[in-house]
């Protein structure tokens, strides 16, 4: 038996002003040397003002992070809808990968379907659909396309 001595939490969240791909590339970078040094990995994705963000880690770094990110300004609204113990990181080789996807094409995975509709958005998602999207990119086809 695997003792969990990691965890995750992941959230969505509606952003005050939508960011241009140069804005997030900037965020990210920031965000990356911080969270090496935190040891966070994860998976960021955006799209229209909207966020997925998986964070993983020792559970007070993990908390502690999600609630910084939580209070900042810059989101409209945060909603956290995965928040587990973890055996083992699924993003560990990322200190905040980036899903290159389309929102559109997420829809091809099963219980991600409404992503099929253009005005879906990441803070749209239940839990359950935040679930796929982790595996859909941990194990699933769009491993390749976090960087
Ligand atoms: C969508 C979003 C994602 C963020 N992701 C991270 C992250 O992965 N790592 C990080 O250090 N800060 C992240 N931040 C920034 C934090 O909210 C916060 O500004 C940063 O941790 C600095 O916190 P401090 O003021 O307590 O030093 C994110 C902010 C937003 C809006």
């Amino acid at each position: 038996m695997v003792t969990p001595h990691l965890a995750r939490i992941g959230y969505v969240s509606a952003l005050v002003e939508p960011w241009s791909r140069g804005d997030l590339d900037a965020h990210l970078s920031t965000w990356r040397r911080s969270n090496a040094r935190r040891g966070i990995t994860g998976l960021l994705l955006y799209e229209a003002g909207s966020v997925f963000q998986l964070l993983e880690g020792f559970p007070e770094d993990v908390r502690a992070l999600y609630e910084a990110i939580a209070r900042d300004g810059r989101h409209r609204f945060v909603a956290p809808l995965i928040d587990e113990p973890l055996a083992r990181r699924d993003f560990g080789d990322w200190s905040m990968g980036y899903g290159r996807v389309a929102a559109t094409d997420l829809a091809a995975l099963p219980g991600l379907r409404p992503f099929l509709d253009p005005a879906f958005r990441y803070w749209h998602c239940s839990p359950e659909m935040a679930g796929a999207l982790v595996r859909g990119f941990a194990t699933g086809p769009w491993r390749r396309a976090i960087g």
